[in-house]
């Protein structure tokens, strides 16, 4: 422990407040989460952390202080008040239930409960009053790319009430997992000086060879129409999480939502090129303001000056960057715009412990 974290210790006086369990510690979000634990505001108590039995041992640091990572069970769960499941579904599918018959209030950031009518779909800025509603114990956080956007599409509509989405993302690589993140990062060292690659078909194949990682085509030097697996009549699984997950979150079971999803060779960082259409008319400049007093919302958009929102620049912050915005050439009731969001801040980690804190503040107060 570093003098600092001692001092911490010293002075700060955890007694009393709720204890945390993060599951997926050692994952790609999980890694952020202890990062983003360690700056918020310290609302806990014991924060435990949790992994598979790979894991088990391993010394992980939160708050300043190492924890050892525990291996997942049932008994893991014992004395939590409130557990963070940032697990692949199929591991959030099988232990939240046992840890919510454990007595924790669980924050699932997998897709295993998000479209269960018995589960909040919750971000706090746009339906934070869907938490206390919770039937099974359990409260889901959205997919990265329908988070990326809602906020801004959640203030826009509170003014002009949406009609219609039309999206096309570019998706990171790290909303693959860590395995994307090394994916993207092996690929650049294959190609990296080879100035004669993406100037002939198949060149970047042969030089990548099979190490597509999850991606279904090289991710480096191109742009995969891809993300997510195949639905009916041609959809990605991400393409109708972006639908399905829009609609719950707002209330608008009928909301027209057209989505295609994209991969591009950014390591973190979703963005998303949005038609928004309302049921009134809009005024940009109005539409500017809405943005600008929204909570959560980063209104960057001056074109002029070369300001509109890229990954290189939004990566590692919370806000959801708005740009680009423009009336619709051809509808008057529509609004074009260009929005970025960092997808395991805002896309994951952030919108969960924004959540658990609602929960720890009702657990406080009761
Ligand atoms: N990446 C994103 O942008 C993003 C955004 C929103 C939501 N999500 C969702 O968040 C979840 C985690 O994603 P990720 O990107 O962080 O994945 P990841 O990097 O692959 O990490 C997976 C985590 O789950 C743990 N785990 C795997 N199998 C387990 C088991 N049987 N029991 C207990 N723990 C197990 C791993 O522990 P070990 O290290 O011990 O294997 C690791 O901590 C997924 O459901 C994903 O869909 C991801």
């Amino acid at each position: 422990m570093t003098p600092v974290s001692a001092a911490l210790e010293q002075t700060e006086d955890r007694s009393g407040l709720p204890s945390l369990a993060v599951v997926g510690a050692t994952g790609a979000v999980g890694t952020v989460m202890l990062a983003l634990l360690s700056t918020r505001q310290n609302v806990w108590g014991e924060i435990r952390l949790i992994a598979s039995p790979r894991s088990a041992g391993k010394k992980l640091k939160v708050r300043g202080e190492e924890v050892e990572v525990v291996a997942i069970s049932a008994e893991a769960f014992d004395g939590i008040d409130v557990a963070m499941f940032d697990v692949p579904d199929e591991v959030s599918a099988e232990w939240a239930p046992i840890a919510a018959a454990r007595g924790a209030v669980v924050v699932d950031n997998s897709g295993a409960f998000r479209m269960d009518p018995d589960v909040p779909l919750v971000v706090p800025e746009v339906n934070a009053e869907a938490v206390r509603s919770r039937p099974k114990g359990i409260i889901a956080n959205p997919n990265c790319t329908t988070l990326s956007m809602i906020v801004a599409m959640g203030a826009l509509h509170h003014r002009y009430e949406l009609d219609q989405l039309v999206v096309s993302s570019y998706q990171a690589a790290s909303g693959a997992g860590q395995e994307g993140i090394d994916t993207l990062h092996d690929q650049l060292m294959k190609v990296a000086g080879n100035r004669d690659l993406g100037t002939t078909p198949g060149d970047v194949r042969r030089v990548v060879g099979s190490a597509l990682g999850p991606f279904p085509a090289p991710l480096v030097l191109n742009v995969v129409p891809w993300a997510g697996s195949l639905k009916d009549d041609g959809w990605s699984s991400e393409e109708l999480k972006v639908r399905n997950e829009s609609r719950k979150i707002l209330g608008l079971p009928n909301l027209k939502v057209s989505a295609t999803c994209v991969r591009v060779p950014v390591v973190t960082t979703h963005s998303l090129s949005v038609h928004a259409r309302f049921n009134t008319e809009v005024d940009v400049d109005e539409a500017r303001e809405v943005l600008r007093d929204a909570p959560g919302v980063l209104l960057f958009d001056n074109p002029a000056e070369g300001e509109f929102p890229t990954p290189a620049d939004v990566v590692g912050t919370d806000p959801t960057w708005v740009g680009r915005i423009r009336k619709s050439l051809d509808d008057p009731q529509a609004l074009e715009l260009f929005v970025c969001g960092d997808n395991l801040r805002k896309g994951a980690a952030l919108n969960t412990a924004q959540i658990a804190e609602v929960v720890a503040k009702e657990l406080t107060q009761a």
